[in-house]
């Protein structure tokens, strides 16, 4: 028999390049080394000789990205004695940050827009013993709220704002070079507060920096918590293409929003916090922001669902809406080698999925008639 060693999360398997100390106790559940999948059907439909892979971080244990953020973020806030850490959120901020403070034993207060998360997403900050606060406003206000009760309170904020998710997130970024032996010629993303963006970005600057594995000095983005150092770059790197639902679009009105909307709840934000490291992002990898509307998003979902059996959440397929789009008008040319993040699980919102699938659901009697019936009806 041939064993494998158990894989014990993303802190333990890039432990030299997260700021981790030997002693640390590590808070994980396995997050992390998340499917890299090829799309076989869509560029033949679409009638375009590009290689474009998903990277299904719906895959880990609460269902999203944000797992690889929190598990570093719970660690670091632990680690410093803190008993409560408080987040405000879309949905799946709040299901991460639930899950992983009920594993350390601490408590958590989860801020979230009222009416405007996707069920799985309450069920999760529900089940996992948090304390949920449902604000009557959006996530925008809820993020300023967090901000001003921190500096009161012994709470360790949560939010992208802080240093050590975007340290788990720039991982993302490792497994993808790692498994393609490159990075990418384009990194797709959907963007609400532009932290993920931005975490990837530092991860591929870091993996293509010549100065290596253990460098210490600031990177312009983190303040010292990471290893790049800047300096010359030896391996390639994406440009990173940042796509925005069109009434939520900050990014693309130059300006923030004050009322934003989208079918695509999880990145409803018109106030992102990491404004400025995104248009850094943009302009250092030659990149740039688009917009989705809704219609295109939910068409995406539906597309990558239907002919891939991929299913994520709305606003997860933003990313590959817009690549589509792009590749379809030639501003990514064909030969091009594609990741689009699918950043959260389809499951999360059963609700938007069931009202926008068309339904193919028959009531039949419970014969044999009846089912035979179907199955040459469907087969015609
Ligand atoms: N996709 C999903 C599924 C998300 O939940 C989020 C953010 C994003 C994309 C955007 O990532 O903010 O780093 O640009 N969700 C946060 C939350 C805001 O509270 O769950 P970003």
């Amino acid at each position: 028999m041939h064993f494998r060693p158990r894989y014990t999360g993303l802190i333990e398997r890039y432990r030299d390049r997260l700021p981790i100390h030997d002693d640390t106790r590590i808070i994980s559940l396995g997050e992390g080394n998340t499917p890299l999948i090829r799309l076989s059907n869509i560029p033949r439909v679409i009638g375009k000789e590009v290689d474009i892979y998903v990277k299904y971080e719906g895959l880990n244990p609460t269902g999203s990205f944000k797992d690889r953020g929190m598990t570093m973020a719970v660690t670091k806030a632990v680690e410093a004695g803190s008993r409560a850490i408080i987040c405000a959120s879309t949905g799946n901020t709040s299901a991460a940050a639930a899950a992983y403070a009920a594993r350390a034993g601490i408590t958590a207060f989860v801020l979230i827009p009222e009416g405007k998360i996707a069920m799985g997403k309450l069920a999760q900050a529900m089940m996992h013993g948090s304390i949920v606060l449902q604000i009557r406003g959006n996530f925008d206000a809820g993020m300023q709220l967090v901000k001003d009760v921190a500096e009161q309170a012994p709470v360790t904020i949560v939010n992208s704002i802080n240093p050590f998710r975007l340290q788990g997130q720039k991982t993302a970024a490792f497994e993808i070079v790692e498994e393609l032996g490159r990075a990418p010629d384009y990194h797709c993303l959907p963007v609400g507060n532009a932290g993920n963006i931005t975490a990837h970005w530092i991860g591929y600057c870091e993996y293509s920096s010549a100065s290596g594995d253990h460098v210490t000095a600031a990177c312009s983005y983190c303040n010292g918590h990471c290893a790049y150092a800047g300096g010359a770059v030896v391996g390639n790197r994406p440009k990173m293409i940042g796509y925005q639902a069109a009434g939520s679009a900050p990014f693309m009105r130059g300006a923030m929003v004050d009322n934003p909307e989208t079918v695509a709840t999880a990145i409803r934000i018109g106030h992102p916090q990491s404004w400025e490291q995104a248009w850094k992002v943009k302009e250092e990898s030659g990149g740039w922001f688009d917009e989705c509307s809704d219609e295109e998003i939910l068409a995406a979902q539906k597309l990558l669902a239907e002919k891939e059996g991929v299913f994520c959440e709305p606003a997860s397929a933003t990313s590959l809406a817009g690549a589509l789009r792009d590749v379809k008008n030639g501003k990514i040319p064909e030969g091009s080698s594609i990741v689009c993040t699918l950043t959260g699980h389809g499951l999360k919102d059963p609700d938007t999925a069931i009202q926008q699938s068309g339904g193919n659901v028959h009531t039949i009697d419970a014969s044999l008639d009846a089912v035979r019936k179907a199955i040459l009806d469907g087969m015609a």
